[in-house]
């Protein structure tokens, strides 16, 4: 393979921002690059040192644009591309009324395969490169992702949904049978190339204590997997949820009692949270999920993030799709910014790029593979265009800093602005 040298403006993270100031948390290049060798970052520097050392490599002139790594899309739903943007239900209306149907036909393996194509491609055309996803409950959906995401090299955690309660026949499972599939698919996926697999009891209200028991003898006799699932969404769902489990202290204790909370635990949205709750999570390091456009658009509520993570929870961002409704990282981190503003927080564009990027990498704790532009690491990278659109094109004429910049394309891009993705090295845009 030969040596790609990239070409533009380069920026990476080395820790959360605490403010536009923050020079110290991130290194740019005005004019650098980015060396890549056999898929991984080799030397990520200024350009006119790295090319004078290397001969006979091929340089792809980014500039002016951005080239950042990858971005990270901790939690959405592969079955539910064709629910995003459904109208007028809150969280468990929306389930029964959209979601379950689309899920049901996720047992066409056909269907399943078209639909797992086309979410990915969606995906890098947003330049998100790496994915956590929820499957549907067949074991043919989670095949779909998984292969998808090989044929792509793609690094990616997902994980079959466990549910056999309170759901159509279509959609449910039961504890044995989850338990099997999920055991089969962790045997063939987990650790197969840049495939992680993820323990998914979709949330409480969907599984038996039976089915409890069951994903915890998983989580214990796979430790090095991940478990996701939702947590305190919406207020309905967390009062239906202590109806059926009346012993538990609050919502988080019910997946505590199954021995779930730990380093490699999501939790999505973890918005309703009591400080118990939040210190269990921080205790154990388990990760909240900041879904903000399925916030705003089922109308669950206002994900505290200051509160979340001064308490010492790791927080995530995600899309949600399709609760969420765009795939792309920047329309996400634009309505993250209007959520924290009516709270009183102020969301800095450096920390909204840390986060799709270096932060998310950390709350899953793959910060050695993806998420900074550091040597050794895998070559999942974005290329940005700050310019993309005749507006934004005027709003830049008057920017005159990083962060500025960051802004507009956080307030005004989408894919349009996504130049190029690459995945491993290899340019990966569906269009390219
Ligand atoms: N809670 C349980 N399942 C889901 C889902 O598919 N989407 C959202 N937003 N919340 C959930
Ligand atoms: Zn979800």
């Amino acid at each position: 393979m030969t040596d790609l040298l990239l070409r533009g403006r380069v920026l990476s993270f080395k820790s959360r921002p605490n403010s536009i100031d923050d020079i110290e948390s991130y290194s740019y290049f005005e004019d650098g690059a980015v060396l890549i060798r056999d898929g991984k970052i080799a030397v990520t520097g200024d350009y006119l040192e790295l090319s004078g050392k290397e001969s006979g490599v091929k340089v792809i002139d980014h500039r002016p644009n951005l080239i950042l790594p990858g971005f990270i899309d901790t939690h959405n739903h592969l079955p539910q591309m064709q629910v995003i943007g459904s109208f007028g239900a809150q969280l468990l209306d929306w389930l029964n009324t959209y979601t379950f149907p689309a899920e049901a036909s996720f047992e066409d393996s056909g269907h399943a395969e078209r639909i797992a194509s086309a979410y990915f491609d969606e995906m890098l055309r947003n330049g998100t490169t790496t994915t956590v996803a929820f499957c549907s409950v067949h074991k043919t959906s989670a095949e779909a992702y998984f292969s998808e995401a090989e044929r792509r090299n793609m690094c990616v955690i997902g994980g079959k949904v466990m549910m056999d309660r309170n759901a159509p026949a279509g959609v449910l499972d039961t504890p044995q049978s989850g338990y099997d599939e999920s055991k089969s698919l962790i045997a063939k996926w987990h650790g197969r190339g840049r495939g992680h697999y993820a323990i998914s009891p979709r949330f409480a209200i969907t599984s038996t204590p039976q089915q409890m028991e069951a994903t915890q003898a998983l989580f214990q006799e796979h430790g090095d997997c991940y478990m996701q699932t939702h947590l305190s969404e919406n207020l309905k769902e967390i009062e239906f949820t202590l109806e059926l489990y009346p012993d538990a202290p609050d919502y988080l204790g019910i997946y505590e009692s199954y021995g779930l909370l730990g380093e490699r635990s999501l939790f999505g949205h973890s918005i309703h949270l009591t400080d118990r709750e939040r210190q269990a999570m921080a205790d154990t390091g388990s990760v909240a999920v900041f879904c903000p456009t399925s916030n705003l658009f089922i109308g669950s509520g206002l994900f505290d993030e200051k509160a979340t993570r001064e308490q010492g929870v790791p927080v995530a961002v995600a899309t949600d799709i399709g609760g969420g409704t765009s795939c792309s990282m920047l329309r996400t981190m634009e309505e993250a910014y209007k959520v924290l503003q009516l709270q009183n927080q102020n969301l800095n564009p450096l920390a909204s790029f840390f986060m799709m990027t270096l932060g998310n990498a950390r709350a899953l704790s793959l910060a050695h593979e993806i998420g900074t532009l550091e040597s050794g690491t895998q070559a999942d990278l974005v290329v940005l265009n700050s310019r993309a659109t005749p507006g934004m094109e005027l709003r830049m004429e008057v920017a005159t800093t990083l962060s500025e910049e960051l802004f507009v394309l956080q307030t005004m891009g989408d894919d349009r602005s996504v130049v190029d993705v690459y995945v491993s090295g290899v340019p990966s845009h569906p269009s390219s």
